[in-house]
């Protein structure tokens, strides 16, 4: 009987096909072709009008038990389908290395002012900070700088207002410090002693090169007390000078001018990196300069009340970047500034 015979056959290559159906996908297209509203299993079915009415109900049940055989072997294969892997595109690489989130770098200058700070810090020193926005008497005034000084010409500062600057430099907190230690103590026998060290950037109508930007960074620093001298100042800077740039470096002290210091000098290190021979980094001199540094101008303590007759202390004010420029080999200012993660991601 041919319906019984093809009946046959669909069912063998059905049951053969689903069990090598191996995507979501080939299963799905199974069910449309062989066991859809239109497949080839409901063809069959249709086709039992034909059989002679004797043998319809032995038809009939074989036609519904290979469609029910037909329908468990895609269940189970269905089923199958959907617990394995996702069938699209390529399966994931579990050996791959994992994707990692870059993560930011602090900046270099941040780094060396930190740096800085810490070893002062450990030296009995405590970090404050002053407004970058100043007025002329802690600019200026209390730092005796008075009206005539070239510094305090216009051109030399950036003025926002009638007293209000961008302060040309950390000496300003300095004065702020000074200030407000007095306010609290008096300035006189009973005023405790002052050891405080302020990072933070300044600002100066400098026209900008390889050396030079109108907006750098230093580290100041002031101690006061009774009986404070420059050998006070000399000790405390070499022990900086060694902790920071290791414990061979040589300190040399050259005397220099400032208006709030009296003796004035500058300091210079040996030179980290041919320990005072001489090379192309410090010119060939053996030396590099830190920055300035001196003893409290008595006038500085008089401008704040602080009686200069019983306190004596030593200020010092170095320059950020050059120091930084110089330890990682930066010959540039300008990298600092122009926020490019290429070059800020090496420090
Ligand atoms: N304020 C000075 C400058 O910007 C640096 C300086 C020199 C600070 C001597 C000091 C100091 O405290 O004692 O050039």
């Amino acid at each position: 009987m041919a319906l019984l015979d093809e009946l046959e056959a669909l069912r063998t290559s059905a049951l053969q096909e689903i069990a090598a159906a191996e995507t979501a996908d080939a299963v799905e297209a199974f069910r449309v072709r062989v066991l859809g509203r239109s497949g080839l299993l409901k063809d069959l079915m249709a086709r039992i009008k034909e059989v002679p009415p004797a043998d319809k109900k032995a038809v009939g049940q074989r036609l519904n038990a290979v469609k029910t055989e037909i329908e468990t072997a895609w269940q189970e294969r269905k089923d199958a389908a959907g617990r394995a892997a996702p069938e699209s595109g390529p399966r994931p690489d579990p050996t791959l290395p994992g994707q990692t989130q870059p993560l930011g770098t602090i900046h270099p200058v941040t780094q060396a002012m930190e740096n800085f700070a810490g070893i002062f810090e450990k030296l009995g020193f405590t970090v404050r900070h002053g407004p970058e926005i100043e007025d002329i008497f802690h600019n200026f005034d209390a730092l005796n700088m008075p009206d005539d000084h070239p510094v305090r010409d216009q051109a030399d500062t950036f003025v926002l207002e009638d007293n209000a600057i961008l302060r040309s430099q950390t000496s300003t907190v300095q004065a702020r410090v000074m200030e407000e230690h007095v306010k609290r103590f008096g300035g006189g026998a009973d005023m405790p002693p002052i050891r405080i060290v302020s990072p933070g950037r300044v600002y100066r109508p400098d026209s900008v090169d390889a050396t030079h930007h109108y907006g750098f960074s230093q580290i100041e620093g002031l101690a006061v007390d009774r009986d404070i001298t420059m050998a006070d100042l000399k000790e405390f800077l070499a022990l900086f000078a060694r902790e920071t740039f290791g414990a061979e470096t040589v300190t040399r002290f050259r005397p220099s001018f400032f208006p709030f210091t009296e003796p004035s000098a500058e300091l210079d290190i040996s030179c980290v990196f041919c320990r005072g021979k001489g090379c192309r980094v410090c010119k060939q001199s053996g030396w590099v300069e830190l920055g300035g540094c001196g003893m409290v101008h008595p006038n500085v303590f008089d401008a704040l009340g602080i009686d200069s007759e019983l306190f004596t202390g030593f200020a010092f004010g170095f320059g950020i970047e050059r120091v930084a420029m110089f330890m990682l080999g930066i010959d540039d200012i300008r990298r600092f500034t122009e926020n490019d993660v290429r070059f800020l991601g090496q420090f």
